[in-house]
């Protein structure tokens, strides 16, 4: 059993339910911290000046954010609003976008965000809107890697970054239009297997060939080498935690080997996690509030796959803990929400302390991915966001969308 993925902070969350309304999210400050801190220091001690971003796209919270900011991350940004929340909270970081607009590119290289761009067509918005100083392309090195096959960011198939072998007419076009720093970037797939322990080392080395490449075809020195996010998390009880003081000395390794072979000046290391920073401090809360008898046994929680579509999307696995005041027998259940979907099922067929009305479900690993992929199918309004502070204090990050928050946008 994986402490990882089956801890959850019982005290804070029967607090937590007797003050607030459920559903909501519950965020834990110590836990995040604390995988901020692994996740740095890991490179830190490999890398002497390792440039740690947070995908915003994994928790967009601004007290989070704020959090990972104090642990000393940029950010990692993919739409306008992600822009214009950085540029409020006072952080930068890379712009990382895919079938971009210039007016969108405009937008994030007006606002302390380095353009990390996903094709060779961008750079003609760059004549537009003007040609950065700095400038990145993010790489398909022609192989990805995930747990799902949704979750496959490279390879042919992806609809992601530039070929490796148009790599070099790329770089070259950009600094014959003036860019004179630049970047290399990947991001092959989210959530890659965590015994795949020589992945990240594996296409760092491809990203090295494409370095040395661009270096003998044009001249230029690439100074900034994203290796992205996709830092595998745990999700089932049976699985390992990331060993990231293996994995940085992996990409260590390489980067040694690589820039003597081609004579490289090292870039500087950059990477954007989302999920082994964010995940595993955040719980969807939910109460049973149905349980059916039928061809097998359903329980319904208040909580919906518009709060958290991972399981609805992917088929994605959470694990699943009830709070049982009395620890009782085991039945085989599945947990639902209230959507008019048949994949609105948090967990399907799943082992599980005997359900009664009233109790109380955790949907563990909710803290990235997770309400950011929310939705409103159904008119289901979003539910709020609680921050479980490193004093003990547990405070609200995030109020509940109200049913006149929907219609905002339309005239009644
Ligand atoms: C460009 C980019 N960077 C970083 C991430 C973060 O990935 P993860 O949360 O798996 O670390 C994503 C996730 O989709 C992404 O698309």
């Amino acid at each position: 059993m994986n402490k990882d993925v089956i801890y959850y902070p019982r005290k804070s969350v029967e607090k937590a339910v007797s003050a607030y309304e459920t559903p909501f999210f519950l965020y834990e400050e110590k836990r995040l911290r604390e995988n901020c801190r692994r996740f740095k220091n890991a490179f830190d001690k490999y890398f002497d000046d390792f440039w740690p971003l947070f995908a915003v796209k994994a928790n967009p919270n601004p007290e989070i954010l704020k959090i990972i900011i104090d642990e000393g991350f940029a950010m990692d940004a993919s739409s306008e609003a992600e822009v214009w929340l950085c540029e409020k909270l006072g952080v930068g970081g890379m712009y990382t976008g895919n079938y971009t607009t210039a007016k969108t590119l405009a937008y994030a290289k007006d606002r302390d965000f380095i353009l990390n761009l996903d094709d060779i067509t961008n750079l003609e918005a760059l004549e537009e809107i003007g040609v950065p100083e700095t400038l990145s392309f993010r790489i398909n090195p022609g192989v990805g890697n995930a747990t799902m096959e949704n979750n496959v960011f490279a390879g042919p198939d992806a609809k992601y970054g530039v070929p490796f072998e148009k790599a070099v007419s790329a770089y070259k076009k950009a600094k014959e239009m003036g860019v004179k720093k630049f970047g290399i970037h990947m991001m092959t797939g989210s959530n890659v297997p965590i015994d795949e322990k020589d992945y990240f080392a594996l296409i760092v080395e491809k990203l090295f060939n494409i370095v040395a490449e661009v270096k003998k075809e044009t001249g230029i020195e690439i100074e900034i080498m994203n290796i992205g996010g996709g830092f595998g998390v745990p999700y089932r009880p049976e699985e390992n935690s990331l060993d990231m003081e293996e994995l940085a000395q992996s990409v260590r390794v390489v980067f040694d080997e690589q820039c003597k072979k081609y004579d490289l000046k090292e870039p500087r290391l950059m990477a954007e996690p989302g999920r082994i920073i964010a995940a595993d401090a955040g719980w969807l809360v939910g109460l049973v509030v149905v349980i059916k008898d039928s061809y097998k046994k359903f329980v319904g929680i208040d909580a919906s796959a518009n709060d958290m579509p991972r399981p609805s999307i992917y088929g994605a696995y959470h694990y699943v803990s009830v709070l049982k005041k009395i620890p009782g027998e085991n039945e085989t259940v599945s947990i639902v929400g209230s959507i008019c979907e048949n994949n609105d099922q948090f967990a399907k067929n799943r082992q599980l302390p005997k359900c009664e009305v009233g109790d109380i479900v955790l949907i563990h690993n909710s803290g990235g991915h997770a309400f950011s992929m929310g939705h409103n199918y159904n008119g289901k309004p979003r539910h709020a966001e609680y921050l479980i502070a490193d004093n003990g204090e547990i405070r609200q990050i995030r109020r509940a969308e109200t049913i006149e928050d929907l219609y905002k946008t339309v005239k009644l």
